[in-house]
């Protein structure tokens, strides 16, 4: 009862506003183009040149950026048992405080993959703060276009309706022992959860690919 309560008010929280994506910024026309910021500026993969950050999103967001409290982001990371040989892709990266822990704290590598070019320049900030620049790769892309073969962990934390959404992708691209965690939101009963934690009053969630 108190874990539906809290998707509730979360599912709130989170749906993203009518027209969202007209109001803020204008976004890319040239959609489902990769924009690599690895180098520590915003660069076009696909044009080979450096990109204007304030042409803005991709298109509108599919779910507004909240982010995952710092003690959910560590006890994401525990659950997966994360290594220094994991490469761990955030999918809706926001600030980019999840590939970014998992650099600092165990060694890994991190893709952040965030549609908002708003949220990856702080992503960018808070990754040279964080001294991990050689080891976080942030990519201005539709989570839902990004190739995500090359990850060993994915973590989400999006909406109970995207989560079911990525299935099928998931399962398509991840290899065997890839292990997918979600704060806040499972699968749906199509894909029920391996383990289930709660961490001050969150509920994260743990999947491997078989
Ligand atoms: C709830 S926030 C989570 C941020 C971060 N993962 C965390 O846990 O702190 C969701 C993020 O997904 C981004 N997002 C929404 N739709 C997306 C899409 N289709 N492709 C990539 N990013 C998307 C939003 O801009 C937002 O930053």
């Amino acid at each position: 009862m108190r874990r539906c309560a809290a998707t509730i008010v979360a599912v709130a929280a989170l749906v993203a506003a009518p027209g969202a994506g007209q109001i803020a910024r204008p976004f890319d026309a040239r959609q489902g183009r990769p924009f690599d910021v690895a180098q520590g500026r915003p660069f076009d993969v696909a044009q080979g040149r450096p990109f204007d950050v304030a042409q803005g999103r991709l298109r509108p967001p599919d779910v507004k950026y909240v982010p995952t409290p710092q003690s959910a982001v560590d006890a994401m990371l525990e659950l997966a048992r994360v290594t220094a040989a994991d490469v761990v892709y955030d999918l809706g990266s926001g600030d980019g405080r999840i590939p970014i822990t998992a650099a600092k704290k165990y060694g890994a590598r991190g893709v952040g993959i965030e549609i908002d070019m708003f949220y990856l320049r702080d992503a960018i900030d808070n990754r040279a703060k964080a001294g991990v620049g050689d080891r976080v790769t942030f990519l201005n892309q539709d989570l839902f276009e990004a190739d995500i073969s090359q990850a060993t962990v994915v973590t989400l934390f999006l909406l109970p309706r995207l989560n079911q959404q990525l299935i099928p992708k998931l399962k398509r691209e991840l290899r065997p022992g890839t292990r997918i965690v979600s704060h806040q939101f499972d699968m749906g009963e199509q894909w029920p959860p391996e383990e289930t934690r709660d961490v001050d009053g969150l509920t994260i969630y743990l999947w491997t690919i078989r």
